[in-house]
């Protein structure tokens, strides 16, 4: 399902050129639950901004969904980006001036995904699958940090996208609540989806088919573990209200 074949990405800065990847080769297959870690700076956004088509490499190909990168337009690049993956991004990027529920709404018509009809219905189901159903018409800079990024990651399920990327999707979550992110995104693994996350949790990290750890731009470990065996009960609704 993503495809990296010798990534390499240098940023120009005032003193140099700086590379923040230097050859990355990975491969991440349909329905597979994937943890990126490494300390601060490794390049674990910089990853993420490579496979979603949000920034380019500097060289190597990045193939994802069965799409060449290099070979879509930024015209096209976004279309394609919101109908194949949800993002999760590092701090959230809400529109602050769309209450959460159009937040959710905005993906689906953006791309035309679910009947027009539908949409309320499907944001809404998503909102209340992280918890958020009773806080819809709250406005980003009304709800905590933690609720900002929970409606983030509704966002990023709205359009039922086959592969979820998520960077830091706990980071301003408490330990049950995280928990229960992770329970969501592992029942969307288990639906088929693909999902990388990035976490510096090590224990939530711990918990995923194969943690991939970064350091100064390389893989430097990949850990693969025996699935766990689904849990189809965790699919369930208010799945964040009924663990809070
Ligand atoms: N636009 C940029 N221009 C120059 N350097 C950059 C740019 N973006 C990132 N970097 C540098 O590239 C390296 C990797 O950054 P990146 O954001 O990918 O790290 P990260 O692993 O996501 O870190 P964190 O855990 O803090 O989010 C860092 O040293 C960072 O300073
Ligand atoms: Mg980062």
């Amino acid at each position: 399902m993503i495809d990296l074949q010798g990534i390499t990405k240098v940023y120009p800065t005032p003193t140099g050129p700086f590379p923040a990847l230097k050859g990355i080769d990975l491969q991440i297959q349909a329905g597979e639950f994937v943890a990126v870690v490494g300390k601060s700076g490794c390049g674990k956004s910089t990853l993420i901004n490579v496979f979603t088509g949000i920034d380019h490499p500097t060289d190597g190909e990045a193939i994802v969904a069965g799409t060449r990168l290099r070979d879509l337009s930024e015209g096209k690049m976004a279309q394609w980006r919101g109908r194949t993956m949800g993002i999760v991004f590092q701090f959230f990027q809400l529109l602050p001036t769309l209450t959460l529920v159009e937040n959710v709404l905005l993906p689906m018509d953006l791309c035309n995904i679910h009947l027009p009809a539908e949409r309320y219905d499907r944001a809404m189901h998503v909102l209340a699958q992280v918890g958020l159903a009773g806080d819809a018409r709250k406005f980003p800079s009304g709800v905590s940090g933690g609720q900002q990024q929970r409606a983030a990651i509704a966002r990023a399920l709205a359009n039922d996208p086959a592969i979820i990327v998520a960077d830091e999707p706990t980071g301003n979550l408490d330990s049950r609540a995280a928990e229960a992110i992770f329970a969501l995104f592992e029942a969307s693994a288990a639906a088929g989806k693909t999902i990388v996350m990035v976490t510096h949790d090590d224990e939530l990290a711990a918990l995923a088919q194969r943690t991939v750890t970064l350091a100064d731009g390389l893989i430097v470990n990949e850990v693969v573990r025996v699935p766990r065996p689904s849990q189809p009960n965790r699919c369930s609704d208010n799945l964040l209200e009924s663990r809070l």
